[in-house]
């Protein structure tokens, strides 16, 4: 372990610290999508936290309908969500562990109808066309974004990634990228204040 001195021991962020430097990334589970399959999931969590990993990262979870990866996909955008996550988070708490709830609108590669992109041309990975967002529009997914990282929060979470890479929405193409990934980390950040 000499090449990893660092490795096992806590990492102080300033604002918080995380009792090693091992990380569990975003993997999506399929049981994010379903209510009834957030006891299972927190007890899969908790099994890792219990191992001893210093954060988690859970798999994606939709700011809102539009950005659903399946239909009716993991969504926090409501009350009985922060409630279902709370199931979660406690678990992962109680064994000492720190977890960030990943925020991932799918955009186009959505395999849902409600998809929505920068343009109307339809991805290779799905078999539905999506509806060019305007920039009204754009300004309310940010507010979405906002509102899905606010009610993480409130479900115990201690933070969130934000995923903008691999075609999800906000890598997507340029009035997007502009309009969104600033502002949605600003709007993040005055929000968790
Ligand atoms: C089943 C599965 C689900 C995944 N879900 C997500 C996800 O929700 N969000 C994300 O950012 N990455 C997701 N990933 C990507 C992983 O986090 C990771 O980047 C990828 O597996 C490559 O990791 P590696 O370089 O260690 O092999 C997923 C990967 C797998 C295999």
């Amino acid at each position: 372990m000499t090449s990893y001195q660092h490795v096992l021991q806590p990492l102080d962020l300033g604002f918080t610290t995380i009792r090693n430097r091992t990380v569990m990334g975003s993997m999506h589970s399929g049981l994010e999508d379903r209510f009834y399959n957030y006891p299972k999931l927190a007890a899969y969590f908790a099994e890792r936290a219990k191992g001893g990993v210093g954060l988690i990262i859970t798999g994606g979870i939709s700011p809102n309908r539009q950005g659903w990866l399946l239909p009716a996909g993991g969504t926090m955008n409501t009350w009985g969500d922060v409630i279902n996550h709370r199931i979660v988070t406690h678990a992962v708490h109680k064994h000492g562990a720190k977890i960030l709830m990943q925020i991932l609108h799918s955009g186009r590669y959505g395999y849902q109808p409600f998809v929505v992109s920068s343009s109307p041309i339809k991805s290779p990975i799905s078999p539905f066309k999506p509806r060019k967002l305007s920039d009204k529009q754009i300004l309310s997914t940010i507010d979405d974004y906002a509102r899905c990282a606010n009610l993480a929060k409130k479900a115990g979470y201690d933070g969130v990634e934000i995923m903008g890479s691999e075609g999800y929405l906000i890598s997507l193409h340029e009035p997007i990228i502009e309009m969104m990934s600033g502002a949605v980390a600003m709007k993040i950040a005055c929000v968790s204040q």
